[in-house]
C-alpha cells in the first residue's frame, strides 16, 4: 500500500467478523497470518463497508450521512484512515485500485472434493487431520444436488479426496452421478480399501486413481501410520488396481522420513506397474504441524529436483517435476515483471476445494481458514461472493515481499505455491519451500 491511500483506492477486508466472548465488540482472526485483533463496533462497521466494492471516499461519505453528528467528513476520514492503516500493517486490509466486481469470476474447471474426514489410517502428518467423520458433513442428498450444480456450471473434473474417500458409504452413488453428468473423476486414496471388485467399479467410472505410498518398504511407509500394516495393504490395493487395468499414479510426500528412499520408491513404482510417480512437498499443517522435523531443507529439495529431472530419461514412468525445476536452467531469462500478474496458484481461480462440511477453500492446505459454506447456499453464490475467495483470487505478484519481492525469477514462478508460507504464518513473504530463495 502507498503511505497515504487515495480516496479512489478500494480497501478490502476478507474475513468474517465474530462477536468477542464478552459480547461488547468483535474479534477478527487473520488465519493467513496467525493473528487475532479485538475491535469495537464502530471499527467493525468500517470493516463491513470495506467489501472491495466501495472506495475509501464512498465509505467516508456513507458514514458521514449515517452519523451526521460525528464531526463531518474530515474527522470521520481521519479516523477511518487511521484504522485502515493500522489494520493494513497487520495484513488485515488489502488495497486495490479498482473495485473487485470489475473483474468477472468464471466458474472453476476442477473441484477437489474432500467427501469425508473419516479415515482408517490417521497418518501422523496428515495435513487435514483426518480421522473421525465430522458431525456436520454434507449429506449424500446435498452432495448429489451439488454435483448437479457443478455440472451446470461446466466444471470439468472432480478429484475426490478426504479423509479416505473410499470409506464414504455412498462414494459410488455420488461418483456415478458425477460420471452421468459428464464430469471426469480422479480419486486420491490410501489404497487400503481397494479390493479387486472395487477396482473394477472405479474402472467403470473411468476414474484416474492416485495412491499415497510414502516409502518403498514398511519401515518407511508405516513409520507415520504405526501398527496398521498399512504398507502391505496399500501395495495390495495398488496391485488390484493395476491388474484391473488402471493407470495408477503413486504419490509420495517428500520428507526427511523418505528422502533417501526416493530411488527405491521409483524402482518399486516401475516394478509394480504404476504409470506415474509424483512427489508432494511436505506442508507442516494439520497433524503435520507437530512433525516439523519432517521438512527437508531447500538444498535437499534442489537435489531431489535435479535427481527427478535426470531420472526421467531413464524410466518409463511419468515423473512429475517438483516446483522450480525450470529454474535449474540458469540460461532462461525471466521476462520483465508485470506487477499485476496473478499469483501462480490456481486456487479460487481454476480450482477449489470443498471440505467434508461444505466449506469452499482455494485448496486443502488452507484448512482452518473460516470459509463460506455450501451446506445451504449454492456453490455459485459462495464462489462469487465469498470475501476470502475473492481476496485470494485477486492476489498479485506485487503483493509478495521478502526475498520473492526482490527476486529476478518472480515473473517466471509468480510466487509459486504458498502453502508452506501459509503454514508458517507468512503468506506473502519469501517462499519458504524455494531453494532460489536461499541463493538470492
Ligand atoms: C489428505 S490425503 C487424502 C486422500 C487419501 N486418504 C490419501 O492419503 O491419499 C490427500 C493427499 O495429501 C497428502 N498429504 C497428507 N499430509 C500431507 C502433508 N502434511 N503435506 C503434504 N501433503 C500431505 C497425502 O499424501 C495425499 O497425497
Ligand atoms: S493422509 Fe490420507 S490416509 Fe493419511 S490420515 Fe490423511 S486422509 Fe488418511
Ligand atoms: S524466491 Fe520467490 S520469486 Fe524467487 S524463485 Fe523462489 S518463489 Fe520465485
Amino acid at each position: 500500500m502507498r503511505c497515504e491511500p487515495l480516496g479512489t483506492d478500494v480497501p478490502y477486508f476478507p474475513y468474517p467478523l465474530e462477536s468477542s466472548e464478552d459480547g461488547l465488540g468483535y474479534t477478527i482472526c487473520n488465519h493467513l497470518m496467525s493473528s487475532h485483533i479485538q475491535l469495537d463496533t464502530q471499527a467493525a462497521e468500517v470493516l463491513r463497508l470495506a467489501d472491495g466494492e466501495k472506495s475509501l471516499s464512498d465509505i467516508i461519505v456513507h458514514l458521514d450521512k449515517v452519523y451526521p453528528d460525528a464531526g463531518g467528513s474530515e474527522v470521520i476520514g481521519t479516523k477511518v484512515i487511521d484504522l485502515l492503516r493500522k489494520l493494513s500493517s497487520s495484513e488485515l486490509i488489502w488495497w486495490r485500485d479498482i473495485p473487485l466486481s470489475s473483474v468477472p469470476v468464471p466458474p472453476p474447471l476442477s473441484i477437489f472434493w474432500e467427501i469425508t474426514s473419516e479415515c482408517n489410517l490417521r497418518c501422523l502428518h496428515c495435513v487435514v487431520s483426518a480421522g473421525e467423520k465430522a458431525s456436520t458433513e454434507l449429506s449424500t442428498e446435498r452432495c448429489l444436488s451439488l454435483a448437479e450444480e457443478l455440472a451446470s456450471l461446466s466444471v470439468q473434473n472432480i478429484a475426490f479426496s478426504g479423509g479416505e474417500p473410499l470409506i464414504h458409504p455412498d462414494f459410488l452413488i455420488i461418483a456415478e452421478k458425477i460420471q452421468k453428468l459428464g464430469m471426469s473423476i480422479q480419486v486420491a486414496t490410501n489404497g487400503t480399501l481397494v479390493t479387486p471388485s472395487f477396482a473394477r467399479k472405479l474402472l467403470d467410472l473411468n476414474a484416474q486413481v492416485q495412491v499415497s505410498l510414502d516409502g518403498s518398504k514398511p519401515e518407511i511407509h508405516d513409520r507415520f501410520r504405526p501398527g496398521q500394516n498399512a504398507f502391505r495393504r496399500t501395495i495390495t490395493g495398488i496391485r488390484n488396481l493395476i491388474e484391473t487395468g488402471h493407470q495408477v499414479t503413486i504419490a509420495s510426500v517428500l520428507s526427511t522420513n523418505n528422502i533417501h528412499d526416493i530411488p527405491a520408491q521409483i524402482k518399486l513404482a516401475e516394478d509394480i506397474g504404476a504409470t506415474s510417480f509424483r512427489l508432494i512437498p511436505f506442508v507442516p499443517k494439520g497433524r503435520g504441524e507437530a512433525h516439523r522435523d519432517m521438512e527437508v531443507s531447500t538444498e535437499e529439495s534442489k537435489e531431489v529436483t535435479l535427481y527427478l529431472r535426470d531420472i526421467r530419461e531413464k524410466t518409463r514412468l511419468n515423473i512429475a517435476s517438483l516446483e522450480f525445476e525450470e529454474m535449474l536452467d540458469n540460461n532462461i531469462h525471466s521476462p520483465q515483471l508485470d506487477p499485476n500478474m496473478p499469483l501462480k496458484c490456481g486456487g479460487a481461480v481454476s480450482y477449489a476445494t470443498i471440505t467434508p462440511i461444505g466449506e469452499v477453500l482455494p485448496c486443502h492446505f488452507f484448512e482452518g481458514v473460516r470459509a463460506d459454506n455450501v451446506q445451504s447456499t449454492d456453490f455459485h453464490e459462495v464462489w462469487c461472493c465469498s470475501r476470502f475467495l475473492n481476496y485470494f483470487r485477486h492476489l498479485r505478484v506485487s503483493d509478495l515481499h521478502g526475498k520473492c519481492g526482490s527476486c529476478n525469477w518472480l515473473s517466471t514462478c509468480a510466487g509459486s505455491c504458498r502453502a508452506v508460507n501459509y503454514a508458517k504464518g507468512d503468506l506473502f513473504g519469501g517462499n519458504h519451500a524455494c531453494w532460489m530463495n536461499q541463493e538470492i
